[in-house]
């Protein structure tokens, strides 16, 4: 290898490892939505695709009128699309099969998420699709890299037109990509709010929801609660919804387990005395406010109350 062609053996391993990492993880994702997680392909319950969804509306983004009016009428359909797609970005990507077009269909799919899932996301790198969103332009415009293809098309020869049309392309998503960069939601609170940002999840200054202490008439008993220890927490279904008591020094607290940044379920730590959400690490307080993003907004509080016999009912 001639110190000119150094250039070209550089470019071929970079574009080699974001092929296996991306395509890796784009296959992995596939195989997991379609065939390792049952909740997935779901119209409804923590983790289904439909949940996931009513997020994405809920969460305001600026795809949410699309996601209402297109998505969330057919969930299983849209996850299983997904999916699909996912699995044709990780086979191009791969086999180094037409990996720019490859790499072009997961940054749609990217771009999409991070103007979904990662919108409401501050500060903006606890997003997890903007690294993918960039790693997968940077392939685009790179290509295969001259190896390890099977099955690819010969060769085009050199085109300015496409090349320009590649790069002018990347252009436009790395500037979106850019927008999102600027961390929207504390540049609006600086604007709005003269000049002070909003904190960080991380600093644990989120609201956090109270729970009534006034006994809610009409409940519905929790099995097993008034057996639950103190920093001990049960887990138990809400009317169809996963939801999660606590005894906090003999405070009762109940909260909709679903995560409030895309829904996986919370755990309770009974050792650091938090909820943990094993998703993207978030952690919510015994009080259900955030003390860790990527979530920035608390987990839904439950109505509980405690009967002069000791029995805990919820109420929704
Ligand atoms: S789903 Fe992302 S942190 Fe919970």
């Amino acid at each position: 290898m001639t110190a000119a062609l150094a250039p070209y053996r550089s470019a071929a391993v970079a574009a080699v490892v974001l092929r296996i990492f991306l395509g890796g993880t784009m296959l992995y994702a596939a195989v997991d939505k379609a065939l390792l997680d049952p909740r997935f392909l779901q119209a409804s319950g923590v983790g289904s695709i439909g949940e996931t969804l009513n997020f994405f509306v809920t969460s305001g983004g600026p795809l949410a009128g699309i996601v209402e009016a297109v998505a969330l009428p057919q969930p299983v359909l849209i996850g299983a699309s997904m999916a699909f797609a996912q699995l044709l970005v990780g086979a191009s990507l791969l086999t180094g099969s037409w990996v720019r077009l490859g790499a072009l269909l997961g940054v749609g799919i990217s771009l999409t998420l991070a103007l979904t899932a990662s919108w409401g996301v501050s500060p903006y790198y606890y997003g997890n699709d903007l690294p993918y969103l960039v790693g997968l332009l940077a392939l685009a415009a790179l290509g295969d890299g001259g190896v390890l293809r099977l099955g690819a098309p010969a060769q085009r020869a050199y085109s300015p037109e496409r090349r320009a049309a590649i790069v002018s392309g990347t252009g436009v998503a790395a500037g979106i990509a850019a927008l999102l960069l600027l961390d929207r939601s504390r540049a609006i609170s600086a604007i709005t709010e003269g000049g002070t940002p909003s904190p960080s999840p991380t600093s644990g200054a989120s609201p956090t929801p109270t729970p009534s202490s006034s006994a809610p008439a009409g409940g519905t008993a929790i099995d097993g609660a008034s057996d639950l220890a103190d920093g001990q927490a049960l887990n138990f279904s809400a009317g169809g919804t996963d939801a999660v008591l606590i005894n906090d020094e003999g405070t009762y607290r109940a909260f909709e387990r679903a995560c409030t940044h895309q829904g996986t379920s919370v755990d309770w730590q009974a050792g650091s005395g938090d909820f943990l959400c094993s998703n993207h690490g978030a952690r919510f307080s015994a009080e259900g406010g955030v003390t860790m993003g990527p979530a920035n907004s608390p987990l839904r509080a439950i109505e509980v109350s405690v009967a002069a016999d000791g029995t805990v009912t919820y109420r929704r």
